[in-house]
């Protein structure tokens, strides 16, 4: 099998924006508690975070984590988690039935959020509650000092306010499982009312309108163009969130899962702009992807967890080496839309569906789908530039011409470096790949990552890191040709300079 690509630094998308290697930490599970934050860990830091942990973070390059859910966000007193810890109330969490002990909240997280390198990007609860709220928090985190909030937390201990740019205006409204689920009528206009408070408290944030949970959800993409209908003057971004997993043991079709990935950017960006249409507005929409990534192994083993205890493994998915190709299929999605996909948060960053797993008062360690997030993460910054693809296809169950060959390109401006970024979904052939590299003459190849594995199941744990990258892939450069026998289900990054 053979495949030809031309990479051209004139077939430009977009230049990438950093935030599409974004993240989330919910309090859920022990993304928090015995994730992050852990007092009593060896590794602990004076405020109580593990430094094992922001090291891992930190080798991820995540410039932006959402936060502090989810589902949790919609029935949460962002009041709890702030003030003296002990005076805060322990609740019940609704959305997962867990308790919440509030030690860690706002004031903590913004805290940990620099000690990573990271940003936050702030969620208000929209479900059981509303403008208020959210006007306040915001006063809470952004006005400098001299009102009742802003003096709140200087009271607290933080005389600087935290300056958070980013906002979603809830989480996943049209879901019936939300806590304080809403038609797209009713959310929309409450979206449009709280971005509108939220703008007078402060007019340099950016928000994000919530769009649909899957699309398998019945109101897609109606729900887009309803809620966009009643607050698109409002907002910068709509969210879409997407979650796959491969239940039937169909891999061929499970790697094809991206293309349904591509087709929801596609509608949505298509809804934004027929709003934009009908409002004849100046304004453009852009995609906030702010919860993607495979999530199906712990569905069971989370059945058998027990109601209201603090803390428990929930949706501590262990993934395995296809895990980590259709999430690099994903990455590369995300890179074929950079010109209207502006954020993403792999969902989510430590124990809960996530690339960091720890373990209480012990190890850290790398899942398989840590090393694409990596690499796009740290390789994929500049601008994305569309690459011809010639290459075979195949049909699957749900899917026709797909192609075995996923691809996507990145020219980093400022050091020249171009990096290509690739998936094999072939189950049992390598494919020989030129590509066409007219536009970089005199470019050497630099290095050819891979990750491969016979086993499509292998997964990784503290003890054994089975699915690891090599760097000895075998690209060569001849004559502006790159010439590589791409491994069976694999995924490469090649890089040249
Ligand atoms: O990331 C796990 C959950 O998935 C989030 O809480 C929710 O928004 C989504 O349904």
């Amino acid at each position: 099998l053979k495949a030809k690509v031309i990479v051209d630094k004139d077939y430009q998308i977009a230049k990438v924006d950093e935030r599409i290697y974004g993240s989330f930490i919910e309090h859920l599970g022990r993304a928090v508690y015995g994730g992050i934050y852990e007092p009593e860990h060896p590794e602990a830091d004076e405020n109580g975070f593990r430094k094992d942990v922001i090291e891992l973070v930190k080798e991820l390059q995540v410039p932006i984590v959402r936060y502090p859910g989810g589902n949790m966000v919609s029935a949460y007193n962002w009041e709890d988690g702030v003030g003296p810890k002990e005076d805060r109330p322990r609740r019940l969490e609704l959305a997962w039935r867990t308790i919440e002990t509030n030690q860690v909240g706002t004031n903590e997280f913004a805290d940990w959020a620099k000690k990573a390198n990271t940003e936050v990007m702030m969620a208000v609860n929209l479900g059981t509650r509303g403008i208020d709220a959210a006007r306040n928090l915001l006063e809470y985190t952004n006005h400098p000092g001299g009102t009742y909030w802003s003096d709140l937390r200087k009271s607290h201990g933080y005389e600087q306010p935290h300056n958070i740019k980013t906002w979603c205006l809830g989480n996943e409204m049209d879901g019936p499982w939300q806590v304080g689920h809403k038609t797209a009528h009713e959310y929309g206009r409450l979206a449009q009312e709280t971005a509108k408070a939220m703008r007078l408290v402060d007019p340099s944030i950016e928000l994000v309108v919530c769009g649909s949970s899957n699309t398998g959800m019945p109101t897609f993409p109606e729900y887009e163009a309803t809620s966009l209908d009643h607050a698109y003057e409002e907002v910068d971004y709509i969210s879409l969130h997407q979650y796959y997993g491969n239940r039937t043991n169909d891999t061929a079709n499970y790697l094809a899962k991206n293309l349904d990935m591509d087709h929801f950017i596609k509608t949505v960006t298509s809804t934004c702009d027929y709003i934009k249409a009908k409002k004849r507005s100046k304004k453009t929409i852009n995609l906030s992807f702010d919860e993607w990534n495979v999530w199906y192994h712990s569905n069971q083993q989370d059945k058998e967890i027990e109601p209201w205890t603090v803390a428990p493994p929930q949706l501590e998915d262990q993934y395995n080496f296809e895990d980590a190709l259709l999430v690099g299929s994903m990455l590369i999605t995300f890179l074929q839309h950079a010109d209207r996909v502006k954020m993403a948060c792999m969902a989510q960053l430590v124990n809960v569906i996530a690339p960091i797993m720890t373990e209480n008062n012990g190890r850290s360690w790398k899942q398989t789908i840590f090393y694409p997030y990596m690499h796009t993460s740290v390789f994929g910054r500049g601008i994305a530039l569309k690459p011809i693809v010639h290459a075979p296809k195949y049909d699957s169950k749900d899917f026709t011409d797909v192609p075995y060959i996923d691809s996507a390109a990145v020219y980093n401006e400022e050091t020249e470096e171009v990096t290509i970024f690739m998936v094999n979904k072939h189950l049992t052939d390598s494919i020989s790949l030129s590509v066409d590299l007219r536009s970089f003459e005199g470019y050497e190849l630099d290095q050819h990552i891979v990750l491969e594995n016979d086993d499509l199941k292998a997964v990784n744990t503290a003890d054994n890191q089975k699915v690891k990258p090599h760097t000895n892939g075998n690209a060569k450069m001849d004559n502006g040709m790159l010439e590589a026998n791409v491994s069976k289900t694999s995924w490469n990054v090649i890089r040249l300079k």
